[in-house]
């Protein structure tokens, strides 16, 4: 049977209301990825990090999943074969969406994580370097989420389900940031189709043999729409 692999990027929640990072206005222009997204930030600083995390689970717990994430969660439904969504979103979107098969290659901002026993549990609102570990009771919470220079998770099962694509989509990433902007390539090695749906072409849009451009609310249903032509 066919299996499809998707790749989700900060695209495809836009129209959610969340912001992109590196579009006009967007998360990297308003913080210092060194300040905000690198183990040495949260060394610094970890009252910044914890406000900036905070802030963004209490818009990702108000925000709703918009037509994109729908139409990929009713084609994990109705597709007769495999679809697996890799998502680069620490956003619980597509979840809420009703998809199941989502692996956080870049963690979740529903997740907290001891740095003293890595225990993980459902973070609280509001996390600060008071909040301590449920576990071990060290004040060393931090959010589940992977930052720069450090090893993005699940990685053997992505390259698992890569080598098995005969689909591969991108959805809503500039393909700025590896390893996610290599699984084109590594999709493309096994011979699967490869389609890029975005807004505009990304830097990686050369290594796709098909490409739909416009917001994903729009071109990530089309593209469903034409896989599952019966109506849900
Ligand atoms: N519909 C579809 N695509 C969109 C929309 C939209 N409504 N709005 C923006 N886009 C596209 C932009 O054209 C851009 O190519 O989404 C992409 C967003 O790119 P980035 O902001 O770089 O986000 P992303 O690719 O997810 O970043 C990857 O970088 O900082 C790290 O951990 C962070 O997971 C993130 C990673």
């Amino acid at each position: 049977m066919t299996k499809i692999v998707i790749l989700t990027g900060a695209g495809i929640s836009a129209e959610s209301g969340l912001g992109t990072f590196r579009d006009e206005g967007g998360l990297w222009s308003q913080h210092k990825i060194e300040n905000v997204a690198t183990p040495d930030g949260f060394s610094r600083d970890p009252g910044l990090v914890h406000r900036f995390y905070s802030a963004r689970r209490q818009q990702a717990a108000q925000a709703v999943p918009n037509a994109a994430h729908a139409a990929l969660a009713r084609l994990e439904r109705d597709w007769p074969g495999d679809v697996v969504i890799v998502t680069q979103n620490v956003d619980g979107l597509h979840e809420a969406a009703g998809a199941h098969r989502v692996l956080h290659m870049h963690g979740t901002l529903s997740g907290a994580l001891c740095a003293n026993c890595q225990h993980r549990w459902t973070a609280p609102p509001e996390m600060t370097p008071d909040t301590t570990c449920p576990a071990c009771g060290a004040r060393t919470a931090r959010p589940d989420v992977v930052w720069f220079g450090e090893l993005p998770y699940h990685m053997d099962e992505i390259l698992t389900h890569l080598e098995e694509a005969d689909i591969f989509v991108s959805i809503g990433t500039s393909g700025q940031v590896y390893p996610a902007a290599s699984f084109v390539q590594e999709a493309r090695m096994q011979g699967a189709e490869t389609i890029e749906l975005n807004l505009e072409p990304s830097e990686i849009s050369d290594a796709f043999t098909q490409r739909h451009y416009g917001p994903a609310s729009e071109v990530v249903p089309q593209w469903v729409a034409r896989l599952l032509p019966d109506p849900a």
